[in-house]
């Protein structure tokens, strides 16, 4: 017996490197590719849950233990958000992601943004990744210009390119003088508006909007779809959490579906958009 494989037979996609050496770090060379997500898990660990509590004893040894430094009293429970998801992402590439409230979609965005810590697994990124969910950034209490300067140094912007692209950033949002008002003061979709136009402003290589393009009406959803395109041109990789589906259509290419933290599907958009259609209609109780 031999290690040697005769040529072509396998197609070994083993880095040619020190297997002592670290993991590829964010900018590494991902040969073409400019993400891999290679079976992630992500759990979090919920304190003070019920049901382990009102068991039996021999957790509380452990309970006991866990709890030594604080004060919580009930047990931890484990939510087991992202289960084995595995994808690879192109330059270019606009990718959707749907699914179900709770499914595990902003859980897998800022996972493979660098913000949570995997429990398995592990993500590749080639450049930098940014994310500006819906809740992550930006702050409540100060005015929407505040927020542009502190996102765009959050994603990378120095002070002078921030300040640089600030009117683009406001025109671009359509949120006109409220820029001036604190952000608790704007609407949902303001709100959004904004983070939208300040994530993708820095234009990063890979840009996660989560939830973000729902609100806006046909105007803005068309200047984001140019925007989106730009960094598509320009080799970025997008990926879009939306619960509308008219949204990922007209800008995805691609979509993965994700149903209680697995991949359930991916493929082209037309295809797991209409299943996922399917999945989610109302069916009428059978007679
Ligand atoms: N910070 C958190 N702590 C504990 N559980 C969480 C947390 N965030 C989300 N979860 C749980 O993880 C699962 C996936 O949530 P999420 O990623 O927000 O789904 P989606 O974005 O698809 O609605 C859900 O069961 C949710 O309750
Ligand atoms: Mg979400």
């Amino acid at each position: 017996m031999t290690d040697q494989k005769p040529l072509g037979e396998e197609i070994d996609f083993e880095p040619d490197v020190d297997p002592t050496d670290p993991a590829p770090k964010p900018g590494a060379d991902l040969g073409g590719l400019s993400l891999i997500v290679d079976d992630v898990h992500v759990t979090y660990r919920v304190y003070g849950g019920r049901r382990a509590a009102a068991s039996g004893d021999e957790l509380s040894v452990v309970r006991r233990l866990l709890n030594r430094t604080n004060r919580h009293i009930g047990a931890v429970t484990e939510v087991k958000a992202i289960r084995g998801v595995s994808f690879v992402a192109r330059h270019g590439e606009a990718i959707g992601i749907v699914g179900r409230n709770g499914s595990g979609k902003s859980t897998l965005l800022r996972a493979v943004a660098g913000l949570l810590p995997l429990s398995g697994g592990t993500v590749y990124i080639s450049g930098e990744a940014s994310l500006l969910g819906v809740n992550a950034a930006l702050m409540k209490d100060l005015t929407g210009e505040r927020n542009i300067m502190i996102g765009g140094l959050a994603l990378g912007l120095t002070a002078t390119e921030v300040r640089e692209r600030y009117d683009e950033i406001v025109e671009f949002s359509g949120i006109g003088d409220a820029v001036n008002l604190p952000m608790k003061a704007y609407s949902s979709g303001m709100g959004a508006r904004l983070r939208f136009a300040i994530s993708s402003a820095a234009r990063p290589d890979v840009l996660m909007v989560d939830e973000a393009l729902a609100t806006g009406d046909a105007e803005f959803r068309a200047r984001s779809k140019q925007r989106i395109d730009e960094i598509r041109e320009q080799a970025g990789t997008i990926f879009l959490v939306s619960h509308s589906l008219a949204a990922v259509r007209s800008m995805c290419s691609r979509v993965l579906w994700i149903d209680k933290g697995k991949l359930r599907m991916d493929g082209p958009v037309d295809e797991v958009c209409d299943a996922y259609q399917e999945f989610t209609r109302p069916r009428r109780p059978a007679r």
